[in-house]
């Protein structure tokens, strides 16, 4: 089986690259090398390269940029996917197609279905909705996988990010009032893959499982952090609520999905994030 994956230098890209799975034969590209806002190199490269699935890892990430850059996250957010739809479709392709929790309000205090209400708050979740409302339109039978708060030990993320303020301040505040379940790209793209392969239609959740704050999350990567060696020091982390620490864009306060669809689809389970959070660390 040949597999195209775009955003060759994301966190996904990065763990689906580490883990091709036997029988699979896989093209990375760049953004570079293939810019999905582009509908005729999209068509084209398609067409060369005859895949039999595609997993969509390139996105615009850049949540509060994108309240200044409406267009920018749309042209790659919206009409990215929507080019990918068209090509796939044309050319016979299954396509797996990776969006966000961001789709939702974060108004739920229970863990969101596949089919929940959308209801974005910020110009990155609606643009992360165009693009799924384009790919279901287009090719009904293409995979969408929403998942949540992605971090591996490539790219930019809140684990890196703590365990680099951990090693330089003093002390810390972090959001205590947004609920969410934080998701190791590895495992991610391990349900990538088994999607490219089984090609299930429709939009499905993946986290991994239990739920937390930032805060209970940041206080977990210091502690695991310091059991692995790598923060010296324990310094004091301190819950704050969101309205302390205003951003450009609006968040959901709770954005936990439930994955158990496709659990059950793919024959997979779900892993505590804690001990995804090890198995991380562990590579670092
Ligand atoms: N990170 C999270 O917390 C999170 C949460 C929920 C859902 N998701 C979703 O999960 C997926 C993977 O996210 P990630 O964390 O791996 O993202 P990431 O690390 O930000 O990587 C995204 C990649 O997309 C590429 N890209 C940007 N514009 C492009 C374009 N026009 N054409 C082709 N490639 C383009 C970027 O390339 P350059 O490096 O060249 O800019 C980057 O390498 C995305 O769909 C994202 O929306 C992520």
């Amino acid at each position: 089986m040949h597999i195209v994956v775009t955003g060759k230098n994301g966190q996904l890209a990065h763990e689906l690259a580490q883990s091709i799975p036997a029988g699979v034969t896989a093209t990375f590209l760049s953004s570079q090398e293939l810019d999905i806002s582009n509908r005729e190199a999209v068509h084209t490269q398609l067409a060369q390269l005859q895949p039999d699935a595609v997993i969509n890892a390139a996105a615009y990430t850049a949540v509060d940029k994108a309240e200044n850059d409406r267009e920018q996250a749309f042209a790659v957010n919206a009409d990215g996917p929507k080019h990918l739809a068209e090509a796939c479709r044309a050319l016979g392709i299954h396509l797996v197609h990776v969006s966000t929790d961001f789709v939702f309000d974060g108004s739920a205090n229970t863990p969101y279905a596949p089919d929940a209400e959308t209801s974005p708050v910020s110009v990155y979740g609606h643009s992360k909705l165009a693009g799924e409302q384009a790919v279901t339109a287009l090719l009904p039978s293409a995979t969408i996988i929403r998942t949540a708060w992605v971090y591996s030990r490539h790219g930019n993320n809140f684990v890196k990010t703590m365990l680099r303020l951990m090693a330089d301040k003093p002390q810390l505040g972090v959001v205590s009032d947004q609920t969410g379940a934080p998701t190791w790209a590895a495992g991610l793209a391990n349900v990538c893959w088994l999607a490219a392969r089984k090609q299930p239609a429709g939009i499905y959740h993946w986290s991994d499982a239990g739920v937390a704050s930032w805060y209970d999350f940041a206080v977990a990567i210091q502690a695991l952090g310091r059991e692995q060696g790598l923060l010296q020091t324990a310094i004091p982390v301190n819950p704050i609520r969101t309205i302390d620490y205003p951003t450009p864009a609006r968040r959901p306060a709770y954005s936990v999905l439930d994955s158990r669809s496709l659990c059950q689809t793919l024959g997979v389970s779900q892993v505590h994030w804690r001990e995804q959070l090890r198995n991380m660390l562990n590579q670092l």
